[in-house]
Order: structure tokens, then C-alpha cells, then sequence
């Protein structure tokens, strides 16, 4: 073995590809029972719907390296992202467009006219010097659209008032003056044609590469454990930063989410893939409808799988998913970033080694540059 990889989400499983195409033996092991990652996916026994088992993902890159590299593997569909939000009732599209703020004023402005109704709005506080996310939310895009769609589903995913978390949250709220309502702007963008773990088997399908699932590298009872590897064969380790250095500066804080998965007896319940649920009336923040990521299969007409999503702060047990990066996370991240600087040949990477939100494209992205910058030479 040449190199062992520890994670098989997107950032494992790029270094280990790169690496079996280069002649290197790779190991890949993952604690789950499945390879992939958070990005995957299965067929619900019942309807053959493809289910995204830890929330939606949607591809969209602007990095050229990034598209040809995933298009080794896969193709994509032409699926064009578009969120709504029902607010009180009533539906209005998301990201907050010219649309959402003519039906939410019953007006007809055109872009300047409201461009200067939202300025004039968002005159109540100055974005400098906002004291807590609600004022910053407030002095972004107005005290009427932020009540409406920013601050109880963000209390929501925080469970916490947004009077209460910190203002840098949010550095900005994006405001259309169009009827643009693609949620994504990147250059490319669509769903593996074959699905996610279709996609990701290809990516491990080389025979330099051997997986092995439900390894976890803690488990000294199984051989490939860090007490046993580290220091004899480089390892890339895509876990939690904390956990590998045994949590000695302390928990970094996640957020994690909880989701109700059905099958309802109806071809279509919501008319679009995700609606979110702005008011603090509805538990839970989003609905997902997973038929609508492809209108291009052959689906049952009168069965449909929704999953509705909670969002709260995580334990040690939980899966974590989103950081919370309080100024205590920050400071501790940099104590880890010290340990892992001692740590010879041990290559952190991916969303959970480097305690950081990492988007597929850019996961692959930062994977591809460790392997040509610091692994490719020393392997
Ligand atoms: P990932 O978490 O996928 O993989 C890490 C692997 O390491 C896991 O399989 C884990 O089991 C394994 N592991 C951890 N500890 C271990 C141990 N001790 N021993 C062995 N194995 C261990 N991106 C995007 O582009 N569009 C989108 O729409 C979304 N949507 C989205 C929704 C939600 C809810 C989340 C949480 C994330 C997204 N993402 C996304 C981000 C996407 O999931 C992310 O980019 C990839 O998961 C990153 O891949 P990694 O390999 O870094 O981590």
C-alpha cells in the first residue's frame, strides 16, 4: 500500500483516483456502510426515487479543472435549481427577486424603483455597526423582507433568536433586481444523469483502489488504525480535525440536521423539488420532493418521497454538517491547525479535516491542488 485514504466522500475519493491513475496502490476506509460521503445516494425501495440520504445536492461549478475532471465519471442533466418559500401561506421564489418583492409589496416596481424601496428600508441600521445578525439582516434588505424570510428560519436553524447570533453570520443577503430566479450563478450546473453513487462507484472503480467500509481508523482492533498506520504509510485523512487529535483542544461546534423521510400516495406534492418553510409556525425549514431533481426518469405517477429537514446543534454522536465557527471555534481550529502541522505524513483535507462548509465542486477542487501540490512528488 502506497497510500491510505480515510473518508470516502468527494475528497478521499479524488486523491485516491488520482493516485491509483498514477500506479500508486491506495486503500480507501470509510466507518460507514457505503462509500460517498455525505453526497450519498439510494433508490427508496418503494417508488425507485433516488433519495439524497444526507440532504440535497446539487452540482454547480464555475471551475474548469473541476467540470472536466467530474466528467470523467459522469455526465449531467440540463436540472436548473430554484427554491421557493412559503411565507404565511402564500408561495413567493427565492433567492428574494424583483418577483418576491412585487408580490410581497403588491406592487409592480421595475429594478430602480426597487432598488430605492429596499435602500429606503434598509436605512434603519448601518451594516458596520450591527450588533447582532437581526440588525445586520435588517440593514442589508429592510426590516419587512427580512422579518419575512430571513429571521425565523434562521432562528430556526440556529435555534436560537436571531437578536441573540452574532451579525458576521451573514455577510450578505442576495437581492435580484431581476426575475432571475436561478438559485445558482455558476457556469455549469445539473445532476449525475446515473445518479450520485453511480458517480461516485466510478470514481473507485480501479483496480489500485480497495475499499474497505465500516473501518473506522480509531478502531484498534482493526489493522489499518491510526495507531498502527501513522508514520509508516502517508495517510490522507478527510474525518473530524477534533476527533483525530482526541478532542485535546476541546469540541469544534456543529450543526446537524434531522430528516423525516415519506412516501405520500399522490404523483406530485409540492410541484417543485424544494419549498421552504419561512414561519416560525412550521418546525421543520424545508420540504424536498425528490422526483423534481429528475423529470427526465420514468418515475410512478402516483407515488412521490418527501423528506422534511430540522436543523439543530450536534452532539459528539450526531453527524456533523454545517460548522457554527464561533469566535471559541476559531480560536481552537488554530490550535488544531497547529497539531496538524506536526503531524508528518498525515495530509488533512475535506470539509470535516478542515472544519470549514465545502461545496462538492470545491472539495474536488482543493483535492485536485493537494495532489498536485504536495502529494504527486512525495507518493
Ligand atoms: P464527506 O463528509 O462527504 O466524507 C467524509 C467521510 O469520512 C465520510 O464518509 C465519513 O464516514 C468518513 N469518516 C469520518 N471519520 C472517519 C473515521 N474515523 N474512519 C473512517 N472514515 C471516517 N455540496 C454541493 O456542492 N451542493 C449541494 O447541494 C450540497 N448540499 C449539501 C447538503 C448538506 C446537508 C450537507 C451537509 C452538505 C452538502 N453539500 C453540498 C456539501 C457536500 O456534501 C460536501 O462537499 C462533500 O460531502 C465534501 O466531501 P468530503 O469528502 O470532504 O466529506
Amino acid at each position: 500500500m502506497d497510500l491510505l485514504v480515510v473518508g470516502s466522500g468527494f475528497f478521499g475519493l479524488t486523491i485516491a483516483e488520482r493516485a491509483a491513475a498514477a500506479g500508486k496502490k491506495v486503500v480507501v476506509i470509510d466507518r460507514r456502510s457505503h462509500i460517498g460521503g455525505n453526497a450519498y445516494s439510494q433508490a427508496e425501495p418503494e417508488t425507485g426515487i433516488e433519495v439524497h440520504t444526507y440532504g440535497a445536492h446539487l452540482f454547480h461549478t464555475s471551475n474548469e479543472t473541476v467540470w472536466e475532471y467530474v466528467n470523467r465519471f459522469t455526465s449531467f442533466t440540463g436540472y436548473v435549481h430554484k427554491v421557493y418559500s412559503n411565507f404565511k401561506g402564500e408561495v413567493y421564489p427565492l433567492p428574494i427577486n424583483l418577483g418576491t418583492i412585487n408580490q410581497f409589496f403588491r406592487a409592480s416596481h421595475g429594478p430602480d424603483a426597487a432598488r430605492a424601496l429596499i435602500a429606503e428600508q434598509a436605512e434603519e441600521f448601518d451594516t458596520k455597526e450591527a450588533k447582532n445578525l437581526e440588525e445586520k439582516g435588517i440593514s442589508l434588505i429592510g426590516r419587512p423582507l427580512y422579518e419575512a424570510f430571513i429571521r425565523d428560519y434562521t432562528s430556526k436553524q440556529w435555534q436560537t433568536p436571531t437578536t441573540e447570533l452574532p451579525a458576521e453570520i451573514i455577510s450578505r443577503l442576495p437581492v435580484r433586481y431581476t426575475y432571475d430566479n436561478r438559485y445558482f450563478s455558476d457556469k455549469y450546473e445539473g445532476l449525475p444523469v446515473d445518479g450520485y453513487t453511480a458517480w461516485i462507484e466510478k470514481m473507485a472503480d480501479h483496480p489500485n483502489i480497495e475499499v474497505r467500509l465500516n473501518t473506522d481508523f480509531f478502531d484498534e482492533s482493526q489493522p489499518l488504525n491510526k495507531k498502527d498506520v501513522v508514520g509508516k504509510v502517508p495517510v490522507v485523512y478527510t474525518g473530524p480535525v477534533d476527533r483525530y487529535f482526541d478532542y485535546a483542544e476541546g469540541e469544534l461546534g456543529w450543526r446537524t440536521l434531522d430528516f423525516e423521510q415519506e412516501v405520500l400516495p399522490t404523483g406530485d406534492f409540492q410541484g417543485t423539488s424544494v419549498m421552504n418553510y419561512a414561519g416560525a409556525d412550521v418546525p421543520y425549514t424545508r420540504i424536498h420532493e425528490f422526483r423534481h431533481f429528475h423529470p427526465e426518469r420514468d418515475y410512478p405517477t402516483d407515488k412521490t418521497v418527501i423528506m422534511r429537514e430540522f436543523s439543530r446543534f450536534a452532539t459528539r454522536e450526531d453527524e456533523p454538517y454545517y460548522p457554527v465557527n464561533t469566535p471559541e471555534d476559531r480560536e481552537r481550529l488554530l490550535k488544531y491547525r497547529a497539531l496538524t502541522d506536526g503531524e508528518t505524513g498525515v495530509y488533512f483535507g475535506g470539509r470535516l479535516g478542515t472544519y470549514q462548509y465545502l461545496d462538492m465542486h470545491m472539495a474536488i477542487g482543493s483535492a485536485l491542488s493537494m495532489y498536485n501540490n504536495k502529494l504527486e512528488g512525495t507518493l
